[in-house]
This record gives structure tokens, C-alpha cells and sequence, in this order.
């Protein structure tokens, strides 16, 4: 039997540490056993209520009437009581962009990131990610060993955004730093977030006079007709909320296919292969595992859980996709999973961020078709922290290859 996590102080399950990231279904239980919503330690000094029921999150997530997404209704953040370093403060602290607007405001900003989105051609998606992955794996294939996690996963898609953004090529490694430190969910996040502000701006003033085919100067150019700050957030916040989902969503993909029985010896079946781990990976290990941070206009019910006013409620995208009530016989092809959330801010970039997972694992798979998982332990680690769901290390070994097996011309004028 295994011992149940930790209570905080207060007694609340702890939705952050280092017994969450080794059992957070065990912090689910706790959390279900209060009912649809329960009440949980984020960080320390931290309190938010967490729906960890698969209706009850449905009727949330579409109910705007009652419930906002404007955290400057965070009452315990208005009042000081919220310690001014607290790691949940990059995601959760107000900014002017669609996550944390409603109404008329959230459809203007939200118009801008759907349009701007939808003009990213496929194609070209598609050959920045397998340009992109296969310079990561020229840095790799020599050495029959490699972090797929800190190597692979967690680059690729800052190196899709910075080509994506129209960010000049000496200035990608930078953005690539910025991004690193705005992840980590340490001590070098604040400077990480204020560093990547920076380019972003930049990038900006640069696209302001030399427009491209790029989202920076689609976004500044738009009729919604944004501020430079707006703008700025807008930004921000499509990368921020892109780079490390899809960077967990790629290594729980690969983890599957390299893991599970399932789907042995049939690496070399390709994209539905590749397509039905990613979808088990949406179902069973949502990246964005608590999020969709919501706050009560007044004080209501849940269905049965009460919800006082200008109190976090999290989604808790990962328990909901696991709720015991669900029925058993669902199946990974349906779609009503929780991974992309519901309603008015559900995921804008779904397909795109398809195309980004799936593109990077068939490519890495080609490449390296003959590694296998190497870590110890029956589960990977994973990252601390209560938003995402993502391993800490993926590691693998594979027989060296030469470099110059890899598709030179894919490879030409991708750097960083
Ligand atoms: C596997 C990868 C991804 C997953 C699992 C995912 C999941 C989610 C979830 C759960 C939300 C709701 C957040 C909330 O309401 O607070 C969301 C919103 C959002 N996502 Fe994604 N996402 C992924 C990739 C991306 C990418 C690649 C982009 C950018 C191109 C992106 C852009 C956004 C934006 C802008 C929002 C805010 C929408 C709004 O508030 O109206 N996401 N995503």
C-alpha cells in the first residue's frame, strides 16, 4: 500500500513538492474525497479550490456568468497575503491578454490570437518542426545517449516559436535562454519572464518596420488594432502557454510508444501509431494538468462544492480526464477529454500543436529507431510545481550514428 502524500498546514492536499510530483493521483483521491472541488495547497502560502470532477468542470468552464478569468478578483492577492516571489504568480498575475479577460474583451483579444494562429500554413509548420528536431538530433545522434526531455522535448518548440515569431536568427539563442529561465520554476523564472518581455518588444519595434510573414507582425498589424502592450502579452502568452505542453505532450508521447507493450514493434507503423500514443497522452497525462484558473463573480455552488467569491478555482485538466465516473469504455479516439479545456478560452492552437508533437516524434523516431528508455524507475519524475505535467528527464540510448546520415537540405539555415 502506498502512504498517502502529505498534508499541508492548513490540512489542505499540497498540489506542489516533491510527494505531488511523485504521486499526484494520490493528491486527486485526497482532493475527489471533498467532493467536485476541493481545496488545495498551489504553493506555500497558497490556497485555491480544484475541480477535480469531469461535469463539474464542463459546467464551469461555460459558465460565464457566474465565474471570471480577470485574477485581479483574487482577493487574497489584493489583500497582500500572497508572498510577493510565489513560482504560481508568473502563470496566475493578471496581464492584458485573452487568458485573463472576459466578455467583449477577451472576443476582441481573442479574434486577434484566432486569426493570427489560423495563418500559420501547415506545411510550413511542419518543415520548421522537422528542421528544428533535426538539429537537435545532429547534436545527439553521435553519442548513443541523450536527455529526450532537456536534449529534445524542451527545445523543439522554442525553436518553432522563435521561427514563428519572426525572431532574426542571432537573436533565437537568446530567446532560447529566456525561455529556459521563464520555464524552470526557479529562482531564474522572474528574470526569464522579464528577459523574453524584452525581446518580445524588440521583435516588435523590428517587425513594426520591416513587417514579415511572421505572428509578431500579424499580431501588431491586426484590425483588432492592439496596443504595443497588448500585444507584447498577447505574445507572451502564446508562447507561454504553448512552449511546455507541447514539450510534456511530445515526451509523454514518446514515453508511450517507447514504453508500453501496446504499441511494440510497431514504431516503424508511423503517424497513427504516433497519433494514437498522443492521444492516450492527452487522455491519461494531461500537460497542462491544473490550470484554467477561474474566480467566482459572488459567492455560489459548484453542483455540490461551495465556491466563495475571489478564490482561485483551478481546472484540474488531469483529474478530470481520470475521474472515476467517467465510463470505463470511452476509448482514446473520443475527444471529451479535458486536455485543451472547454468553453470560450479552450486551446486555440490544437491542431497546431498536433502538428508540432507529432512532427517531432516521427522525426526523432526515424532517426533514432533503435532506442530504448534507460531510467530506473517504473514512472518517470516528474517536474514540480502544481500546472503542468511533464518528466523531469527522459532518458534514452540508441547506437551512435554519423551525423551525415541526417537530410542535409532539411537541416540548411536551421540554427540556434
Ligand atoms: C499539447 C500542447 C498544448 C496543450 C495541452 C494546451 C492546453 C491549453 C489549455 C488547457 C488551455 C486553457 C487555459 C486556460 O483557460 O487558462 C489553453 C489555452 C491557450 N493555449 Fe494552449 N495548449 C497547448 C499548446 C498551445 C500552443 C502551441 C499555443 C500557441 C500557438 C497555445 C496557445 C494557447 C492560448 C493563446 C491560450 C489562451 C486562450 C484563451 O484564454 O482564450 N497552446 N491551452
Amino acid at each position: 500500500m502506498t502512504t498517502p502524500p502529505p498534508l499541508s498546514v492548513s490540512g489542505c492536499p499540497m498540489l506542489h513538492g516533491a510527494a505531488f510530483a511523485t504521486q499526484p493521483q494520490a493528491v486527486y483521491e485526497q482532493l475527489r474525497a471533498q467532493g467536485p472541488a476541493g481545496w488545495a495547497e498551489i504553493a506555500p502560502g497558497v490556497h485555491a479550490l480544484v475541480v477535480t470532477q469531469h461535469r463539474a468542470a464542463i459546467t464551469l468552464l461555460n459558465d460565464t456568468s457566474t465565474y471570471s478569468k480577470d485574477s485581479r478578483r483574487w482577493a487574497a492577492l489584493a489583500n497582500g497575503d500572497i508572498p510577493e516571489d510565489s513560482p504560481v504568480l508568473g502563470m496566475m498575475a493578471w496581464r492584458p491578454s485573452v487568458l485573463y479577460t472576459d466578455g467583449q474583451e477577451h472576443a476582441r483579444l481573442r479574434w486577434a490570437m484566432d486569426n493570427c494562429i489560423a495563418r500559420i500554413s501547415p506545411h510550413r509548420l511542419r518543415e520548421i518542426t522537422q528542421r528544428s528536431a533535426l538539429t537537435l538530433i545532429a547534436r545527439i545522434i553521435g553519442q548513443g545517449r541523450a536527455d529526450l526531455m532537456s536534449d529534445f522535448a524542451d527545445i523543439l518548440p522554442m525553436l518553432v516559436f522563435a521561427e514563428l515569431l519572426g525572431c532574426p536568427p542571432e537573436k533565437t539563442s537568446r530567446m532560447v535562454r529566456a525561455c529556459q529561465d521563464l520555464i524552470s520554476a526557479g529562482p531564474e523564472a522572474a528574470k526569464g519572464a522579464a528577459d523574453f518581455a524584452g525581446l518580445l518588444f524588440e521583435l516588435i519595434q523590428l517587425r513594426r518596420a520591416q513587417p514579415g510573414q511572421d505572428l509578431t507582425s500579424w499580431m501588431i498589424n491586426h484590425a483588432a488594432e492592439l496596443t504595443d502592450q497588448e500585444a507584447t502579452n498577447q505574445l507572451f502568452c502564446a508562447v507561454g502557454a504553448g512552449i511546455i505542453p507541447v514539450a510534456a505532450c511530445t515526451a509523454w508521447t514518446l514515453y508511450l510508444l517507447l514504453r508500453d507493450d501496446e504499441y511494440a514493434g510497431d514504431l516503424a507503423a508511423g503517424t497513427l501509431t504516433v497519433r494514437r500514443a498522443l492521444e492516450k497522452a492527452l487522455w491519461e497525462r494531461a500537460p497542462m494538468a491544473n490550470f484554467s484558473v477561474h474566480y467566482a463573480r459572488y459567492d455560489t455552488y459548484l453542483h455540490s462544492a461551495y465556491v466563495p467569491a475571489g478564490v482561485p478555482v483551478l481546472i484540474s485538466h488531469a483529474a478530470a480526464n481520470t475521474d472515476p465516473a467517467l465510463p470505463k469504455d470511452l476509448g482514446y479516439d473520443n475527444r471529451s477529454h479535458l486536455a485543451w479545456s472547454a468553453g470560450p478560452h479552450r486551446c486555440p492552437a490544437i491542431s497546431q500543436a498536433t502538428t508540432i508533437v507529432q512532427t517531432g516524434v516521427e522525426t526523432v523516431l526515424d532517426q533514432l529507431w533503435d532506442m530504448e528508455l534507460t531510467s530506473p524507475g517504473p514512472k518517470p519524475l516528474l517536474r514540480h510545481g502544481p500546472f503542468h505535467q511533464c518528466p523531469q528527464t527522459l532518458p534514452v540510448r540508441f547506437r551512435p550514428k554519423s551525423p551525415d546520415r541526417l537530410p542535409v537540405n532539411a537541416l540548411a539555415g536551421g540554427s540556434s
